[in-house]
């Protein structure tokens, strides 16, 4: 009981182990309003292919505000708990997990069988008053206070000592499932029924709605009835029913096609703005912040917002000293809103032509509404956020590298460029302040975890503008080596350079056949001119080139990308879809098809290998038949999609 650890008990001491998830834990897409969610069925419709009068079945629950966790059940028997952390890893938290009521060691019988394995999914939270009577304890204690419950909760699963979790008042609720050998239901409320069967809190408000108005109707009154509830809740999760469905509509990026959350409106409250500071980002956009007094907004101490950029002063009026009103919603940062004293006398905020950290000119860009600084790399501001970016968690997730280690290696010139980060040696690190022996080797070991990183993550890490976690990904895919890539982007940017305006062709005409070009050099799904010229400005740019070699030279091996399809009858083949689909829709047959290695094609030519032609096909058909290409129906296709699934 008087364990220094108990009272203080912040973070844990030491990291937690790391566990591979044997199902990614998924994030959810936001809904902000009623249309939102009408969009989200509109899609689901058309993705399934389904007819206008075809039911759409949806559950609806509460988004409870805690952090979710994996319980995997082997034979019935809880074997492992891991926090969902980039999705793909998490941390063992098993022995924490073992103190929580809620969560039964072993599953309870029902009707429903147990299958072998089942990771049960869920939240873990802490209720309102337990959270208020906690922070009391730690006040005089000494200890650390909490933000929040969910900080509260999350601080205390991830703890060393399950001791000190066992102490705190921690909650579970079960909103879905991972691994599981066999499923005993065929739509997400049945499985929910068994889930609750076998012993496993699940919400009182989760329901079924045969429509969306019902499903909505249910949200209002979520949201009537919210702060009256035990626990913080920040929206409603909605599901697609059938399972079947679910399985067809996968996932995109992080996120299922057949779940979605519709968020509460934002909270709001007024405050006094006190100074507005400018932030200099990793592409140099300078970003005005707004210091605040003080201010509790729908439970969370406030003292920064966003004020976005030059234009938005203006719009607002603001200045140092009016009252203003501000909103809060979920974890993005809080915004302002309104400035309830625009008539007072104080001069205008002027904003800076200079950037704040390297003095360079900040200038707009035509038909841009940021203003940046044009110190590119002689910017510390904009090295710092390079840096911070690389290895950042969806990046190369270094652990134990964060923004305070960063600035201060980079201030002491330990640190310059990504490079120099697999060049630290223990040795240097134990000469600074509050370095040990332990500390020292954990961050080596971490860098030294991540020599070889996937493909996509070492190109999103690189901070090419436009391209982002999706376009990463994208890129890898398709060019499934960092030689391949860096080829392509040669020949891109020889295209490029070469392509030259004809006599009398007009500007806008020129640009539009450079980009056409560039974009079928780069020939990578969904990238268009502007991302296509992003990557090639940024490889055209013989810093960033330095920078990139230098990291390759200290010993990085981005890895090539090879089990990222299913072996297939298809794979490596040119595929052409005509005629109408009656059981897919188009985007869900090209999914399929580039899932199993193929790639598709608008139009059939002597490169064409196989077409799947539907009812109604016309020209392409004809076509493959005089080309002698292989023609199959869709009932052959699913015979294909079937036989090389998982
Ligand atoms: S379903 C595949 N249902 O919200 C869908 N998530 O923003 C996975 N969350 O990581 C989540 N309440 O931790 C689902 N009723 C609920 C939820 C819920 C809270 C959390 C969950 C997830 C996050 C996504």
């Amino acid at each position: 009981e008087d364990s220094p650890s108990r009272q203080v008990g912040a973070s844990p001491a030491g990291p937690l182990a790391k566990v591979r998830h044997a199902a990614p834990m998924l994030s959810l897409d936001n809904a902000f309003s009623e249309e939102d969610v009408a969009d989200f069925i509109g899609r689901v419709r058309r993705y399934l292919n389904l007819a206008p009068d075809e039911p759409i079945a949806i559950t609806a629950e509460p988004k409870i505000d805690g952090l979710s966790c994996s319980l995997r059940y082997e034979k019935g028997v809880l074997v492992l708990a891991a926090t969902r952390g980039d999705g793909t890893t998490g941390e063992d938290v098993t022995p924490n997990v073992r103190t929580i009521a809620d969560i039964p060691e072993h599953l309870g019988t029902n009707e429903a069988v147990i299958p072998d394995v089942l990771e049960v999914r869920g939240e873990v939270y802490m209720s309102k008053a337990d959270f208020a009577a906690l922070n009391e304890r730690q006040a005089e204690a000494g200890g650390k206070i909490f933000a929040n419950p969910r900080n509260a909760a999350a601080g205390s699963l991830r703890q060393k000592d399950a001791a000190i979790t066992a102490a705190r008042p921690l909650r579970f609720l079960a909103h879905g499932w991972g691994e599981a050998s066999e499923l005993p239901a065929d739509t997400q409320c049945d499985m929910m029924r068994a889930i609750s069967g076998w012993g496993l809190p699940v919400s009182e408000d989760f329901l079924r709605f045969g429509d969306l108005e019902a499903a909505l109707a249910h949200y209002r009154a979520i949201e009537a009835k919210r702060a009256d509830l035990p626990f913080d809740i920040d929206g409603v999760v909605y599901k697609v029913d059938r399972l079947d469905w679910q399985r067809r509509l996968g996932q995109v990026a992080r996120a299922p096609r057949w779940a979605i959350a519709h968020k509460f409106p934002a909270e709001k409250a007024q405050t006094t703005l006190k100074a507005i500071d400018i932030q200099v980002g990793r592409t140099g956009k300078l970003t005005p912040v707004a210091r605040l007094e003080p201010v509790n907004v729908g439970g969370v101490t406030v003292t920064n917002a966003t004020l976005h950029n030059a234009d938005e002063i203006e719009r607002l009026g603001v200045r140092p000293g009016d009252r203003i009103v501000i909103q809060r919603a979920g974890d993005v940062i809080p915004q302002v809103l309104e400035n309830l004293t625009p008539d007072e006398e104080r001069p205008p905020y002027v904003f800076p032509v200079e950037c704040p950290e390297c003095g360079s000119d900040a200038v707009r860009e035509e038909g841009e509404v940021d203003i940046r600084c044009t110190g590119g790399l002689i910017c510390p501001a904009q090295r710092v956020e390079r840096l911070r970016h690389f290895v950042s968690r969806h990046a190369l997730d270094i652990e134990g590298l964060g923004l305070v280690h960063i600035e201060s290696f980079f201030r002491d010139s330990l640190i310059q460029s990504p490079a120099d980060i697999f060049k630290l040696t223990k040795d240097q690190l134990l000469t600074r302040e509050r370095w040990a022996e332990l500390s020292a080797a954990n961050l080596i070991a971490a860098i030294d975890a991540r020599r070889a990183p996937p493909l996509d993550r070492f190109l999103f890490a690189l901070g090419i503008r436009h391209v982002g976690e999706v376009t990463a990904r994208d890129l890898a895919r398709r060019y499934r080596s960092f030689g391949n890539l860096m080829a392509m982007i040669d020949r891109a940017l020889a295209v490029r350079a070469e392509t030259q305006p004809t006599p009398a062709e007009p500007e806008r005409k020129f640009t539009q056949r450079r980009d056409k070009a560039v974009v079928a050099v780069i020939d990578t799904p969904n990238i268009g001119p502007e991302v296509a010229n992003a990557i090639l400005d940024f490889f055209e740019e013989p810093h960033n080139r330095e920078v990139v070699d230098d990291i390759l030279a200290s010993g990085v091996q981005p890895q090539d990308v090879v089990h990222e399809t299913r072996a297939s009858p298809v794979s490596g083949k040119t595929l052409v879809f005509t005629g109408s689909l009656e059981t897919l829709s188009r985007d869900e047959a090209k999914a399929q098809a580039e899932l199993r290695g193929a790639k598709v094609s608008g139009s059939v030519s002597a490169k064409t290998d196989l077409v799947i032609a539907g009812p109604g096909a016309g020209s392409k058909l004809k076509k493959a038949q005089e080309l002698g290409i292989e023609v199959i129906d869709e009932a052959r296709w699913a015979e294909i999609v079937v036989a090389s699934s998982p």
